[in-house]
This record gives C-alpha cells, sequence and structure tokens, in this order.
C-alpha cells in the first residue's frame, strides 16, 4: 500500500482557489440581501448623546439605522468559548450609549445596495459627550491579571525557581533590557464578512470563522436562541491569522440587522475597520534579565512581561511561557502583567504570546553572547537542558542541537565574522542573526465521521477550517491512508458547525487533533466495513476480523491474494453508506508526565543601506523539530509563511494610536505595512527527521505557529551585527538606525 502521509500532495483545493471557484463568507450572496455599514464611534471614551438618524432614513435605499436607540435587547446569554478572555464580559453591540474604544459600533445602516449604505453611514452625525481615553501603554497602570489566580490557568502571573534576583546580582556577566513591542493588526487578504439571513427563529450564517461551531454557540447564546437553531458556514478562509478565531461584534450585528429589516444582510469590515473590533497582538512591554558565568553558562533569568488589554476583558497570552524551560537555568523568575486600556480586546495573532516572549530572551541572549565574546549559537548549545526544567519533566522530543546544526550548515553560519559591522557586500553592510524558537504541541478533543459510498468513495467531514496551511489537503492524506483508499477517492469536507465539532483552527493544533479525529473515524469505518463483509454470503463470510487485513482499500483473508472485497463492493451489497466516527483527546498522564513542544533554529541575514538605513531581509534558513511533517509541500509553504509574518514583525507592522483619542492612525495598508514581494526573499524551511509518539497518534507537533516565532529577534540579531546598533523596539525603522 502506498502512504499519502508524508508525500508532497498539491493542495486538493487549489484548482478552485485558482479558478475562482472557492466561495469565500461575503461571496455567498443571497436572494433579496440588503446591505449593513457599521458606523465607528469617532470618540475613544465617553457617551452617546444623540443620533440624527432621521436626516439620514430618507436617503435613497436606505432601509433602516440601527443604533442602540432601536436596537432589540439582546439576552447575550453567558457563554465563554474555548477562546475568549477567561475573566471580563464581552462588548455587547448596540445595546448602551457607552463608547469605550474608538471605532466601536454605534450603529449600523442598511440599504439596498453597498454604495447607499456606505454613504448614508458616512453622513449619519453622531453627536459624544467625550472623555480622554487612556492608550498609552507606558503611563498606565499594570495589574495582576484575575484569570492568572484561577487553578489550571495556562499563563501564571508569578513564576519563580531558585532566586533570580540574588543569582542575577551575583553573576559576574549579565544584561539587563527592556524591549517594547508595537501593537499590530491581523491584515489577512480577506476581510472579516457575514452574510446573515433568518427563517423564522432559525439563523444561518455564511461568516468567515477560524472556528465555526465557536461562533454558532456564542450567536445562539447572544440571541437566546437553542444553538441547533443557528448554522455557521465557513469552507474557505482567505488568511486570518488569529483574528476569526473569536465571534467579533459584526457577527452579531449582520444577524441584528437581518431580523431588524426582516431579509438577509451582508456586513463586510472596510480595511480600515479590521483595525478597531477585531483582535490584535497586544503592545507589550518585557524586562528580560540573564546572568551568566563567564564561561556562559546561564544562572539568572529574570522575565517580566506586561501586555495591554482592554478595559472590559482579560486578555492573555503565553508571554512568558517559554522562558522556563528553554535553556539550563537554576534561578529563573517570570511575573506577567496586564495593562488595561481604552482599546478593543486583544487576541491571538500568529504565534502568540511566544513570538513576543521569545523575541525579548532571544535578543537578549545576543547581547549576552556579546557581552561573554562568545559566538551566539554556541551561547545557546552550551545551555542545552536535558529536560523541561520548569515542570520538571522530560520532553516528548527534543531535537534543538539537531536544528542548530541543521540550520547553522545549511545557512552558513561559520562565514560569520562576529565583529558588528564587519560584513559587506559591495556598499551594503550584511549582519547575520539567529535565533531559537519553539511553540507547544496544543490539542483539543475533535470529531470526525466517515462515509464509505457504495460508489468507491468516502465522504469525510469535521467542523474545522482551512485558513491557508491545507486543512483540506492534510486531511485527505490521513483519511486516504487510514482507509487505504487512493487521495482521488477521498473527499474532505470542513467549515459547517453541524458536522462533528473540533477545537479551534488555531494554536497549531489542527493536524494534531483533528488529524488524530480523522484517523479515528476512518479506523472505526474499516472495522465496521470488515464486519459487514463477514456477513452471510459474502465470499469473507465466517471469517474473523484476525484472519482478515486490509491492503490498499480493499479487504483480504490474510496470506491471500484472491478474494479481496472493496469497500464499493462491501458499501454496494449492504446497500448504504458505512458510517465511521472518531474522537481524538489526549491522555491525561501522557499530558501531565511530559513536556511537548516543537523547536527550531532560526537564521537571517539582512542587508543594510549605510547611508540611508534602508534594511532588507536577504535569506532566512529555519530548521524545524516539528514532528512528523505530513506533507512536504505545504508544511515549506507554512515555514514561508510564518517567515513572512515574521519579517513584517520585525522591521514593518505596527499600528499607532492618536494618544488624543485612541484613533488607529494608519489603520490601512499604504502606511500599516506587510511585507510585499520584494520584502520577502529567499526563504528556506529544513525539517529534522522526528517521531514523537507520546504527542498524538499521528506524531504531528504543527508548525503554524513555530513559523513566525523566533523571526523577529533572527532579524534584530543581524541588524545589530550589520549596523553595531541595538534596537529594543519592534518594529526595527530607518529611523532608529541613522
Ligand atoms: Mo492562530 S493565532 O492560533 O490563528
Amino acid at each position: 500500500m502506498t502512504t499519502s502521509i508524508g508525500t508532497p500532495l498539491p493542495r486538493v483545493d487549489g484548482h478552485l482557489k485558482v479558478t475562482g471557484q472557492a466561495r469565500y463568507a461575503a461571496e455567498f450572496n443571497q436572494q433579496g440581501q440588503a446591505y449593513a455599514v457599521i458606523v465607528g464611534s469617532t470618540a475613544g471614551l465617553g457617551r452617546i448623546e444623540a443620533i440624527d438618524a432621521a436626516s439620514v432614513e430618507r436617503m435613497p435605499g436606505v432601509v433602516a439605522v440601527i443604533s442602540h436607540l432601536n436596537a432589540q435587547r439582546l439576552p447575550y446569554d453567558a457563554y465563554r468559548g474555548a477562546i475568549d478572555p477567561p475573566a471580563g464580559e464581552r462588548l455587547h453591540v448596540l445595546q448602551d450609549a457607552e463608547v469605550r474604544f474608538f471605532g466601536q459600533p454605534v450603529a449600523i445602516v442598511v440599504a439596498e445596495t453597498l454604495d447607499q449604505a456606505e454613504y448614508a453611514a458616512n453622513a449619519l452625525k453622531i453627536t459624544y459627550a467625550i472623555q480622554p481615553p487612556a492608550v498609552d501603554a507606558h503611563s498606565a497602570d499594570k495589574v495582576v491579571p484575575e484569570t492568572a489566580r484561577r487553578p489550571g490557568s495556562r499563563v501564571h502571573a508569578d513564576i519563580e525557581r531558585g532566586d533570580a534576583t540574588a543569582a542575577l546580582q551575583a553573576a559576574p556577566v549579565k544584561v539587563d533590557l527592556e524591549y517594547v513591542i508595537q501593537r499590530e493588526n491581523h491584515n489577512p487578504m480577506e476581510p472579516h464578512a457575514t452574510v446573515a439571513a433568518w427563517n423564522g427563529d432559525r439563523l444561518t450564517l455564511w461568516s468567515k470563522s477560524q472556528f465555526v461551531v465557536n461562533e454558532q454557540a456564542e450567536i445562539a447564546a447572544v440571541f437566546g436562541i437553542p444553538p441547533e437553531n443557528v448554522e455557521v458556514i465557513c469552507p474557505f478562509i482567505g488568511g486570518a491569522f488569529g483574528t476569526s478565531l473569536r465571534t467579533w461584534p459584526h457577527v452579531t450585528l449582520a444577524a441584528l440587522a437581518a431580523r431588524h429589516v426582516n431579509r438577509p444582510v451582508k456586513l463586510v469590515l472596510t480595511r480600515k475597520q479590521m483595525f478597531f473590533t477585531t483582535g490584535h497582538r497586544p503592545y507589550t512591554i518585557q524586562r528580560m534579565a540573564i546572568g551568566a558565568t563567564t564561561d556562559g553558562k546561564l544562572t539568572s533569568i529574570i522575565h517580566e512581561g506586561s501586555g495591554e488589554t482592554s478595559r472590559y476583558e482579560e486578555f492573555m497570552e503565553a508571554l512568558t511561557a517559554v522562558t522556563s524551560f528553554t535553556y539550563s537555568c537554576p534561578n529563573v523568575r517570570t511575573s506577567y502583567r496586564l495593562i488595561p486600556l481604552d482599546t478593543s480586546t486583544p487576541t491571538y495573532m500568529r504565534g502568540p504570546g511566544e513570538a513576543s516572549g521569545v523575541h525579548a530572551m532571544e535578543c537578549a541572549m545576543d547581547e549576552l553572547a556579546y557581552k561573554l565574546n562568545m559566538d551566539p549559537l554556541e551561547l545557546r548549545r552550551i545551555n542545552e537542558p536535558s529536560k523541561d526544567e520548569g515542570r520538571n519533566v522530560p520532553f516528548s522530543s527534543r531535537s534543538m542541537l539537531k536544528c542548530y546544526d541543521i540550520g547553522a550548515e545549511r545557512f552558513g553560519w561559520n562565514r560569520r565574522t562576529p565583529e558588528p559591522r564587519s560584513m559587506r557586500d559591495g556598499r551594503l553592510l550584511i549582519g547575520y542573526g539567529m535565533a531559537t524558537a519553539s511553540y507547544p504541541c496544543l490539542f483539543a478533543p475533535a470529531n470526525a465521521r466517515v462515509r464509505l459510498m457504495p460508489d468507491g468513495t468516502a465522504e469525510v467531514e469535521a467542523a474545522a477550517s482551512d485558513m491557508g496551511p491545507g486543512t483540506y489537503t492534510s486531511m485527505t492524506q490521513v483519511a486516504s491512508d487510514f482507509l487505504g483508499l487512493p487521495v482521488e477517492r477521498v473527499k474532505f469536507a470542513l467549515g459547517r458547525s453541524n458536522f462533528p465539532a473540533t477545537p479551534p483552527h488555531g494554536g497549531s493544533m489542527t493536524m494534531a487533533s483533528v488529524g488524530s479525529a480523522v484517523r479515528a473515524a476512518c479506523l472505526e469505518a474499516q472495522e465496521k466495513a470488515m464486519a459487514a463483509a463477514a456477513r452471510d454470503g459474502s465470499p469473507l463470510s465466517g471469517l474473523q476480523p484476525d484472519h482478515l487485513e486490509w491492503r490498499g482499500g480493499a479487504l483480504f483473508v490474510k496470506g491471500r491474494d484472491q478474494a479481496g472485497l472493496s469497500y464499493q463492493e462491501i458499501a454496494a451489497s449492504s446497500g448504504a453508506p458505512i458510517f465511521g466516527e472518531g474522537s481524538a483527546a489526549r491522555d491525561a498522564e501522557t499530558a501531565s508526565g511530559y513536556s511537548m513542544h516543537a523547536f527550531g533554529a532560526v537564521f537571517a541575514e539582512v542587508g543594510i543601506d549605510p547611508d540611508v538605513a534602508t534594511i532588507r531581509v536577504r535569506r532566512i534558513v529555519g530548521a524545524y523539530g516539528a514532528g512528523k511533517v505530513v506533507n512536504p509541500r505545504l508544511a515549506a509553504s507554512q515555514c514561508t509563511g510564518g517567515m513572512i509574518g515574521g519579517i513584517g514583525m520585525a522591521i514593518m507592522e505596527r499600528t499607532v494610536l492618536d494618544r488624543r483619542n485612541g484613533r488607529p492612525v494608519n489603520a490601512h495598508l499604504a502606511d500599516y505595512l506587510v511585507p510585499v514581494n520584494l520584502d520577502t526573499p529567499q526563504l528556506e524551511a529544513h525539517f529534522v527527521d522526528e517521531e514523537d509518539t507520546l504527542v498524538n497518534p499521528l506524531g504531528v507537533k504543527g508548525l503554524g505557529e513555530i513559523a513566525l516565532v523566533g523571526v523577529s529577534p533572527a532579524v534584530a540579531n543581524a541588524i545589530y551585527h550589520a549596523t553595531g546598533n541595538r534596537v529594543h523596539e519592534l518594529p526595527i525603522m530607518i529611523e532608529n538606525l541613522l
């Protein structure tokens, strides 16, 4: 039997995408649909005093102007999804006159056409009683998160082993630094979009979502209706990076508007509105202090992290999580504080927490290496731990040293001359930098089902999403292998809330969780097919399962080549599809007994103009120990995407807020810079052969996040090497280097 896992199968949905047949949320136009446009607050904090709806209602095509003055009162029943902040309460949209942040939806205009709705929305006059919002993280108070005090929280307020403060004081060589990472907004190509249609008390949402079952549950709770009355459909996603994990207010607004005007409503956010209420990577301020002996053994790490949140919810990310186990060190103290500001709630953005925390740690390690007069890679090697010293458990697998070796070799690290400003290409200053990366192997319970059809095909379903990594393709490969059917005969469907429930399509856990569920469903279908085949009248009747075996999608008597029965024959003779259902969950003992992470080493080369300080990333090489690679073509593509996101984080992306009113001043792609083709150099990912039988039945670790983690410090360290200039803030811009 040929295996499909491990082969570079091209995307099974590639043809649909390049021919424009893949349908995205905004393309599900409905009969009689009206268009809704959100009006965002132009005050950063305060109260709505008056809304002049009457003059707008008379405009051509306008169907309704909806605000807190006339919107349906929504019950907002208690509901907290896996992705929602554990403390605080979500924004209740159009339910009162309060304005909590700039851009908060304060009204919706519904009209016959999009143009009419936009025109009227722009004309709507709203007056506010304005207060000055607090949006500067540096002058705001830091608080201990309520979330971190709860048992079982993944993020802790304070942890310490040994005595890090005393050890730092005593250390002969040390660095003590502050890192600032500015707010970033996810800017996927596809904007948030929802088409909402009510049929009596049943609601259908064609809506961009990385987590359709959560959107179903959340909207049901908001409207106080049973979840089975809500169906969420999202077969394709044009990138998301975390912004579509939560169900943001526009989904409620689309459903609310559709009910208000009693017809289907389409609501698409503008690029500008993507900066208001759909999450962002929080602004962070981190102190990172590392002490070492003169020969480079770490003796102390102190990591004090803080990140912004909104005033109404506590968003926490794993900012300080990796600090306790990346290197061997007897004295480690981490702390995490929140900085509540008058902004919307931040959310997960690719590599959430780790990307920011690792940036601080890996830049500080580079500075320490220079103080020690030691190769930065060597400093990492000599502090390689033999177990997770934070939890005092072994790693399920850790190929860090191999990643350093392979990455360094492929990159040509040995060509590096350590002195800053010592490498040139023509007039350009050249810099080489590196960093360590890691991301946990997350896993959450998932379900899937399979139907073996009488025509010899298999239909596999799970509620999952595919925001670009290739879920359609990789799940097809898994099903193909565990059914023993060629990939052409497997049809995998996803993105419907009435499919078997799956966890958020985020945290790099889709392959592990959904993949394991698909595997389980296929194995069950296979068992059922075997039972069906052993029925009376079949050539295999009367034979026990242990006398039979599957080969290439057909059932044979063990050791014999004749009288194989294909799925097709089995299903056809039973006259109905054969069903298999599967679920996957992580064994609690394994989870508590092992530390499970993907690891990587990232190497970057930059070229910097010595006169005008333009920064170009010229090359990135990453080497990863990420468990089994299901599809090398997709995996390479994932890593390329993560590296590009990392380049954005390192030298381009930041959302700047006007301190007077909290307005994102660069809420458009002319001034919010993301890497384009010219910014995207030669990118290379290498995967270490890794057999990890503990993480999950497939042995996969997940790639989505780790591909971004470590890129920004590798680039920042390369910029130092090129220029001799340490910049402790991201993004690093021309003006920082002049
Ligand atoms: Mo990713 S931030 O988990 O969508």
